[in-house]
């Protein structure tokens, strides 16, 4: 282990930044058994897996604050070290990595980053293009899809009601996203704050249902910005969600088929108002 941190630091022209740490008693392990466990609504600092989440992360302003790469993880500790050449990065040897992520799911590598500030519903009003709601989506991968969806499609923002997620920092969803969560404001909300945002901004809302009458591509004649609200994977739209609904929609589908996923969803409905539009 040693040795591999005195290879990389020979190489790269880094000594003293590159740290092999061989116990999870040592400090810098022990700080981040403390970040997978911190379960507090503003963390100070949160992790980030794999090198490509980290790389989207920094591309989105995110500041790391150290990088860990596992001492079979070769390319990626080289990669980290000329590309964050300021940035401690410290090798972790396999039995180390098993006992931080415990029952978790173990990262190779893994970067801790400094917390941005939480987004808020008035940064949905930064940006022109539509807002997604989802009402009661609890899956951290349909979350993760669609805000990856809403990234690609120039959506405003994504905002959370009843999601269960204490923060948009969690290491789940910024995977699911593929590190996209930091591009664009995903917001957490509950339901009657964001019945305020609406009402306050006068926002149509387009509710998705699989039960409505009116096929989607009428919504190609709305010409404003919209909120599309979709619904939770078990239960649909709330009462106070459909209650908010100036439109209301239905994707045609294939008589055997109850309903899409949220993600697949939320794609064709921005698509059609954003390049179906009369
Ligand atoms: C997996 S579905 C939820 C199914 C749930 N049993 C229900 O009653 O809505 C998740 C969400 O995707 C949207 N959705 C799925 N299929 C749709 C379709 N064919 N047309 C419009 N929206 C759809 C709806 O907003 C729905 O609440």
């Amino acid at each position: 282990m040693r040795m591999a941190a005195e290879a990389i630091a020979a190489e790269t022209g880094a000594p003293g930044r590159v740290q092999s740490i061989d116990s999870a008693r040592h400090p810098v392990a022990r700080r981040v058994a403390d970040t997978l466990r911190n379960r507090s609504q503003k963390p100070r600092v949160f992790i980030i897996d794999d090198r490509e989440n980290i790389e989207q992360a920094v591309a989105c302003g995110i500041r790391l604050d150290s990088l860990y790469a596992a001492a079979s993880a070769a390319e990626d500790r080289f990669i980290f070290a000329a590309d964050h050449p300021r940035t401690p990065l410290y090798i972790l040897g396999d039995a180390v990595i098993g006992r931080l992520f415990g029952e978790q799911k173990r990262a190779r590598v893994f970067a801790l980053a400094h917390s941005p500030r939480r987004p808020r519903l008035r940064d949905l009003s930064r940006n022109s293009g539509d807002v997604i709601a989802l009402d009661g989506v609890r899956l951290i991968g349909n979350i993760g899809a669609t805000t990856r969806t809403a990234c690609g499609l120039g959506a405003a923002g994504v905002v959370l009601l009843e999601s269960g997620l204490r923060t948009v920092l969690d290491r789940r969803l910024i995977r699911a996203s593929r590190g996209l969560v930091f591009a664009t404001p995903v917001v957490t909300a509950t339901r009657e704050e964001f019945a305020g945002f609406v009402h306050r901004e006068g926002l149509p809302v387009a509710a998705l249902s699989a039960g409505a009458t009116e096929p989607l591509n009428a919504i190609r004649s709305v010409q404003e910005r919209l909120v599309i609200s979709l619904g939770g994977e078990r239960d649909g739209l709330s009462p106070e969600m459909a209650a908010l609904a100036t439109h209301r929609y239905a994707i045609p589908m294939a008589s055997r088929v109850e309903s899409l996923n949220v993600s697949v969803t939320a794609g064709i409905a921005l698509y059609e108002h954003r390049y179906g539009r009369r």
